[in-house]
C-alpha cells in the first residue's frame, strides 16, 4: 500500500537527500513522480542545499514505471518531464542506488549527475520484456554514457547487470556499501568542481560501427517487436539532437504501450505474481520449514523433481523399491547433470555439489528425515494410497506429505493417512527441472499452513506455483483434455496432423498437439483410455498399428530420417481415412482459423468452468498455468486473457456453432462464459472484483 507521502526530502549539511518510500518496490507512480519533481524544485529553490541524492527506501532503488498504471489515463507529471527536474537543477544530482534500478528506475538515475551502487544492487532495462522500450530517455543518455552498442545489449536482452559490471562500463561511478554516504560525499565533490553538464552530444562513426553491427545481429534472431524499436531509439542519438531523439523514443514507447502485445505482457507479469497470492488464507499464517525433502520414485519424474530440490540447495533422498531401479534413476540425474556441464551451463564445482545433495535409498523408511515428501510412484491409487498409509508411520510429524499425480483424486489419497491435513498435490511438469509451472492442488482438508509451505517452496526450487482444486486433471490437464478431444475430431472430420499442428504453431505454439503427442509417446494417453474406458479412434488405431511416436519412430509422422524430424506419412492417412469412413463422416477442407477456433474456444470454456467450480481462484492463475506449462505464447496473455481481448460474445456464439454442428453438448457455452458476455464483461472483471 503506497504510503501518504511517497517522496520526502531532509537537507543536512549542504545535501537535500531525496528518499522514495513506496513499497512494494517503490514503482514510480504518479505519487512518485510529483514527489521527485516536487523535491528537485525545492532543492532548487533552498540556499542552504548545495548539492542533492536521491535514494530510496527497502531493497530496490526504484523497479520502474508503476506497471499497474499502463491503461489508466495519463497522471502529470510523465516521468521524463519528472526527470528533465532533476537533470536541469544547476546543483549535481547523485543518484544512491541502494538495489534494484530497473526500467524507468534506471532512467532516473541515468537523469542525475552522477550515480553510486550498493554492492548488491542490479541494474537494467528490462522494458522489452514487457513489449516496450526505455521509455523515459534510458535510449538517449544510455548510449551517451556507456555507448551505443553496450546500451543497446542491455536494453534488447532486458538482463540486469550486477553493480560491478555497471561500473566496469562506465554506468556507475562507484560501488560502496555506504552507499547514501559515499553518493553525498560525491555530490559535495561536484558541488566544489561544479556539476557535470549532462551529455548532448551525437555518438561518434567509431562508436556507430560498433553499434551498426550489433543491430544487424539482433534483428535477425528477434520476433520482438521492442528490440527493432530500441535500435531505431538508439539509431536516433545518432542522427538527430537529443530533445528529437526523446521524441522519437516516445513516439514509439507510446505506440508499444498501445500494442495488444504489450498489454499482454504485462498481464502475464502481473497474473503471476497476483498467483502467488493464496485466496482465504489465514492472516498470519506461517509457513512449515524445509530443510530436508525425500522423493518416492525415482522415475522420469521422481528423478527430475529430486534435481529440483538439489539445485536449490535442499538435501533430497530419492527413494526406490530395488537397488537396481534406484541405480537407474540416479544415473539419469547424473547424466542431466552432466549434460549441462558439458554444454557449458553447469560448473563442475555446482555439478558436484548438486549431486553430493542426493542421496538414493531403497525402502520407504528413508523418508522419516524429510520435512517434505514428494511421491512419485506409477499412476495408480491403490498404490498411492498404500504409500501414503505407511508414509503415516514413517514420516516425521508436520511433514508435508506430497503426491505428483497428474489425475488422481487427492482428496482420496489424503483419506488413506490420518493426517490429510499434511497432504496435498504438487504436480510438476515434465521435465520437472525445466518446466516452470507447478500446480499446488488444495484438498478439502489440507491444513493453511501445509498450503503456504507447498507455495513458498515451489517459489524456493524456481518455479512459478499455482493453486489449483481437486477435480480430474486440475487445471492444465482438463483443459488440455478439451483440446485433445477436439484435435482427433478435426482428424475424422477432414483434416491432417500437419494442419493442425500448423495452425497452433501460426498462433505462436512451438508444438502443436500431435507433434507433441509423438514426442511424449501416444501409449500414455491409450493406458489413461484403456483405465477409464474412453475412446479416440485415430489414436487408438495408431497405437494398435505400433506407431507411438518418435521412440517407435512413426507416430502421427514418420521420424524414420533422424529419429526426431517428423514428415507427413500417407499410412496415417490411409488410418485416419479409413476412421472417417467407419465413422460415416464425409471429410471435408477445414480451414485454419477453423483449426486454432475449434483447438482453443473449448479450453477456454473449460477455463470458464474451472473458474465457476472454484477449481482456480482467478482467471489469471489459468493463464499463468498454461504460460508455464504448456507453451502458451505470451504475447497473447493465456487463454482467458485471449478469450478477453477476443470478445466473449464470439466464443459464446462460436461454441454454439460447434455444438450444434457436432451434437456433443460439451461443448455448449459454460453459464459463466454466457453470464459475461451477455453482461458485456470479461474474465479479468471477475479478477479486479477478487482483488
Ligand atoms: N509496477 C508495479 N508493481 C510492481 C512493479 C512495477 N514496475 N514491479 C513489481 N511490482 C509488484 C509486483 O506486482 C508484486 O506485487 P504483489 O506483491 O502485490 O503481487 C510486488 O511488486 C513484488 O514483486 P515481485 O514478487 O516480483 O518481487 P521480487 O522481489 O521477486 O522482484 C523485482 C522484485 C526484481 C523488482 C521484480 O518485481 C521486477 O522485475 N519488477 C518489474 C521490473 C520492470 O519490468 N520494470 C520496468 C517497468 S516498465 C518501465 O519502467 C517503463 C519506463 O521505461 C518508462
Ligand atoms: P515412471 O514409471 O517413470 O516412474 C515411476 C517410478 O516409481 C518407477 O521407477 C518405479 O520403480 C517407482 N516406484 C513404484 N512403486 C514404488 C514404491 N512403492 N516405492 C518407491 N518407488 C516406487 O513414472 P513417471 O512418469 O515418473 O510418473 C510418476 C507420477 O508422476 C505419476 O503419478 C504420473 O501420473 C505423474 N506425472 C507424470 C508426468 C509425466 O510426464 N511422465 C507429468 C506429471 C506427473
Amino acid at each position: 500500500m503506497a504510503q501518504e507521502e511517497p517522496v520526502t526530502s531532509v537537507v543536512e549539511e549542504g545535501v537535500a537527500v531525496i528518499r522514495i518510500a513506496n513499497p512494494p518496490v517503490n514503482a514510480l507512480s504518479a505519487a512518485v513522480r510529483g514527489g521527485l519533481k516536487r523535491a528537485a524544485e525545492a532543492a532548487e529553490a533552498d540556499p542552504s542545499v548545495r548539492a542533492v541524492v536521491v535514494t530510496a527506501e527497502g531493497r530496490t532503488f526504484i523497479a520502474g514505471a508503476d506497471i499497474t498504471e499502463f491503461g489508466k489515463p495519463p497522471v502529470p507529471p510523465t516521468l521524463p518531464e519528472a526527470i528533465a527536474s532533476l537533470e536541469s537543477l544547476a546543483k549535481p544530482v547523485v543518484a544512491a542506488i541502494n538495489g534494484a534500478a530497473l526500467g524507468g528506475g534506471l532512467e532516473v538515475a541515468l537523469g542525475c549527475h552522477a550515480r553510486v551502487a550498493a554492492p548488491g544492487a542490479k541494474l537494467g532495462l528490462p522494458e522489452v520484456k514487457l513489449g516496450l522500450l526505455p521509455g523515459a530517455g534510458g535510449t538517449q543518455r544510455l548510449p551517451r554514457l556507456v555507448g551505443a552498442a553496450p546500451a543497446l545489449k542491455l536494453m534488447a536482452d532486458g538482463n540486469p547487470v550486477s553493480a560491478e559490471a555497471a561500473k566496469a562500463i562506465g554506468l556507475v561511478e562507484e560501488v560502496a556499501e555506504d552507499v547514501v554516504g559515499a553518493a553525498r560525499a560525491l555530490a559535495l565533490r561536484l558541488a566544489e568542481t561544479g556539476r557535470p553538464t549532462p551529455a548532448r552530444d551525437r555518438g561518434a562513426p567509431e562508436d556507430r560501427e560498433a553499434f551498426e553491427e550489433a543491430a544487424a545481429g539482433l534483428l535477425k534472431n528477434a520476433d520482438n517487436p521492442s528490440v527493432a524499436a530500441c535500435v531505431e531509439a538508439v539509431r536516433a542519438a545518432f542522427d538527430l539532437p537529443f530533445e528529437e531523439g526523446m521524441a522519437a523514443e516516445r513516439a514509439h514507447f507510446l505506440r508499444l504501450r498501445d500494442d495488444p502485445r504489450s498489454k499482454a505482457l504485462r498481464h502475464v507479469f502481473l497474473a503471476e505474481r497476483a498467483a502467488a497470492r493464496i485466496p482465504g488464507l489465514p492472516r498470519g499464517t506461517q509457513p512449515r520449514r524445509v530443510e530436508r525433502a525425500a522423493v518416492i520414485g525415482g522415475g522420469t519424474m521422481g528423478g527430475g523433481i529430486a534435481m529440483c530440490f538439489a539445485n536449490a540447495g535442499i538435501p533430497v533422498t530419492l527413494i526406490e523399491t530395488s537397488e537396481e531401479n534406484l541405480q537407474r534413476g540416479l544415473e539419469r540425474v547424473a547424466g542431466n547433470y552432466a549434460t549441462s556441464v558439458k554444454r557449458g551451463s553447469l560448473t563442475e564445482e555446482a555439478r558436484a555439489k548438486r549431486m553430493g545433495l542426493i542421496e538414493g535409498k531403497v525402502g520407504l523408511d528413508a523418508a522419516a528425515g524429510a520435512d517434505v515428501v514428494v511421491e512419485a510412484v506409477f499412476e495408480e491409487m491403490g498404490l498411492k494410497k498404500e504409500i501414503f498409509g505407511k508414509l503415516e508411520t514413517v514420516a516425521k510429524p508436520g511433514a508435508i506429505l506430497a503426491t505428483n499425480t497428474s489425475y488422481l483424486d487427492v482428496d482420496e489419497i489424503a483419506a488413506s493417512t490420518s493426517r490429510p491435513a499434511d497432504v496435498l498435490g504438487m504436480h510438476f511438469f515434465s521435465p520437472a527441472n525445466v518446466m516452470k509451472l507447478l500446480e499446488v492442488v488444495r484438498g478439502k482438508r489440507t491444513a493453511p499452513d501445509a498450503l503456504a509451505t507447498a507455495m513458498e517452496l515451489g517459489r524456493k526450487l524456481a518455479k512459478v506455483p499455482v493453486v489449483s482444486g481437486v477435480c480430474y486433471g486440475f487445471i492444465g490437464n482438463r483443459m488440455l483434455a478439451r483440446r485433445t478431444a477436439q484435435a482427433e475430431r478435426l482428424l475424422i472430420e477432414g483434416a491432417l496432423p500437419e494442419e493442425v499442428d500448423a495452425a497452433l504453431n501460426a498462433f505462436g505454439f512451438r508444438m502443436g498437439p500431435f507433434a507433441m503427442g509423438d514426442l511424449a509417446g501416444l501409449d500414455i494417453g491409450w493406458r489413461i483410455r484403456q483405465a477409464t474406458g474412453k475412446k479416440a479412434p485415430v489414436a487408438d488405431a495408431l497405437v494398435e498399428a505400433g506407431r507411438l511416436g518418435q521412440k517407435t519412430k512413426r507416430g502421427y509422422y514418420d521420424y524414420s530420417a533422424d529419429g526426431r524430424t517428423g514428415v507427413p506419412d500417407p499410412e496415417v492417412v490411409a488410418i485416419i481415412e479409413r476412421v472417417s469412413a467407419e465413422q460415416g463422416v464425409t471429410r471435408r477442407p477445414i480451414g485454419r482459423e477453423e483449426i486454432t477456433e475449434r483447438l482453443l474456444f473449448p479450453m477456454i470454456n473449460e477455463g470458464a468452468r474451472i473458474l465457476e467450480e472454484g477449481i482456480a481462484a482467478r482467471a489469471g492463475d489459468i493463464d499463468t498455468v498454461w504460460l508455464n506449462g504448456y507453451g502458451w505464447p505470451a504475447v497473447t496473455g493465456g487463454p482467458m486473457f485471449h478469450a478477453d481481448s477476443l470478445g466473449l460474445p464470439r466464443i459464446v456464439g462460436r461454441l454454439r456453432e460447434f455444438a450444434r454442428a457436432s451434437g456433443d453438448e460439451s461443448l455448449e457455452p459454460a453459464p459463466l462464459l454466457v453470464r459475461l458476455a451477455e453482461a458485456g464483461q470479461g474474465f479479468a472483471s471477475l479478477d479486479e472484483k477478487a482483488a
